[in-house]
């Protein structure tokens, strides 16, 4: 039987991780899980239930709430990955859009929202055979994932394609507002205390910003194979 192993790959968002990641768990046959849904999702209910409003955020009454905060993924053939659920409801839809985008990073930045949420990671993981992506998977989530791989990109590159893809679905958006979220974002992901967005030491950096989706897939499913058979 060949060996299952864990693969953890951060970066930067926007920066194409869920595509690979997706690509990679179908070819080896592994579970695939996008912990940024997991973010969006809490982040969609905490607006839902007006913790969240344009200009503010009651921490405390999330944290409260945390407990009733019930997330599953559940797979759909039609999307061919699994779906993320909240409270039995599927919001793979809803979680995509701007403003929760614009919304995620508050939230991504309370320590009780990280704990619930890796520990659900890591229990997912137990088995191996996983392709977990985020932004401290290979940091927090998996430290001794034998796969590691750190995602970047231009901002301007990706704020191209992420407005590209909200445009394809029909979002109103203009290219500064998502240039402006990418940037935001980054700042966050970077600078906040618990589990800020960095490079594990042994991931390997792949900058995508001139690479096509297929060239980038071939580089990483040789490395994947190549920590398989070792
Ligand atoms: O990957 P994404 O853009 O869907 O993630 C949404 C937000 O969630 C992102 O701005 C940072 C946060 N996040 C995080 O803090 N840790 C993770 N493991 C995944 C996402």
């Amino acid at each position: 039987m060949t060996k299952k192993i864990t693969i953890a790959i951060d970066g930067f968002s926007s920066t194409g991780k869920s595509t690979v990641a997706k690509q990679l768990a179908k070819e080896l046959g592994y579970v695939y899980v996008d912990t940024g849904a997991m973010y969006r999702a809490v982040s969609l209910y905490a607006m839902n239930n007006s913790m969240i409003t344009e200009n503010s955020f009651d921490r405390e009454a999330l944290i409260e709430k945390l407990p009733s905060v019930n997330l599953k993924f559940i797979f759909d053939e039609n999307l061919g990955f699994a779906a993320i659920y909240l409270n039995g409801e599927n919001v793979e839809e809803q979680i995509r859009k701007m403003d929760v985008s614009n919304h995620v990073s508050k939230v991504a930045s309370v320590s009780e929202v990280r704990e619930k949420l890796v520990s659900l990671q890591k229990i997912m993981g137990e088995e191996k055979g996983i392709v977990m992506d985020g932004r401290d998977i290979g940091t927090v989530v998996f430290p001794n994932a034998e796969l590691k791989l750190f995602m970047t990109a231009s901002p301007e590159e990706r704020a191209g394609r992420r407005f590209k893809e909200l445009e394809g679905k029909g979002e109103k958006v203009s290219y500064d507002e998502v240039f402006k979220n990418v940037v935001d974002r980054d700042h966050m992901d970077t600078t906040r205390e618990d589990s800020p967005l960095v490079m594990a030491e042994d991931a390997i950096e792949i900058d995508n910003s001139f690479l096509t989706v297929e060239e980038q897939f071939d580089i990483i499913l040789s490395l994947a194979k190549e920590k398989i058979e070792e």
